[in-house]
């Protein structure tokens, strides 16, 4: 097997973070990796907001689901937005913004896992919530918040999610997703 695969299969939405902090430079060289993923006409149409400070952070964590309590710990959380018109609109309907966001997105994840971290995206917020408290223009989607940090204790963990962290992957066979040559899908 390839080292990337393994690396690529190594990253798992796990929840049982430590609330240590992220050394700046590990935080830094984790955006840099977002920042150098491929985008449509080289739009760069990702926007991310880190919260590592303490007020800031206080204002991402306000906007958590109850469902995301284990993210309170997390001593970065990372806002995605963007906005349509910073990427390709094509006529038909494909607009690319939330696509490039996700290519950035998936590089920051891998970049974490390399760097010893856990780095887990969530839908399970309140974009409005977030929009407030950091006054991000209207115009703006919030698309996820990136919960990151070093793997910690597993003690506060609900039963689910604690069986969730050690539990084996769970992925579609490949032939429901993936067909060779002509559609089968
Ligand atoms: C867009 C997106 C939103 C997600 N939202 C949440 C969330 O709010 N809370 C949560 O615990 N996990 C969330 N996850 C994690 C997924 O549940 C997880 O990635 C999926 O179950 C596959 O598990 P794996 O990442 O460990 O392979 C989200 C993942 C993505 C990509």
């Amino acid at each position: 097997m390839s080292e990337l695969l393994q690396e690529i299969e190594k990253r798992r939405a796990n929840r049982a973070l430590s609330e240590e902090k992220i050394p700046d430079e590990t935080l830094a060289r984790i955006m840099t990796a977002a920042t150098y993923a491929p985008s449509c006409f080289n739009s760069q149409s990702w926007r991310y907001l880190v919260a590592s400070d303490d007020g800031a952070l206080a204002k991402m964590r306000e906007a958590l689901t109850e469902g995301n309590y284990w993210a309170q710990k997390a001593p970065v959380l990372i806002a995605v937005a963007t906005k349509i018109d910073l990427d390709c609109q094509l006529s038909d309907g494909r607009d690319y913004a939330f696509f490039d966001c996700g290519l950035a997105t998936q590089n920051l994840l891998l970049q974490a896992i390399k760097e010893g971290l856990y780095a887990h995206p969530m839908a399970g917020f309140d974009p409005l919530v977030v929009k407030k408290n950091f006054d991000i223009p209207e115009e703006f989607t919030v698309i996820t918040l990136v919960a990151v940090g070093f793997p910690g204790s597993d003690a506060h963990l609900s039963e689910k999610h604690l069986k969730l962290e050690t539990s084996p992957r769970s992925r579609k066979p490949e032939q429901e997703v993936i067909c060779y040559n002509a559609w089968g899908l």
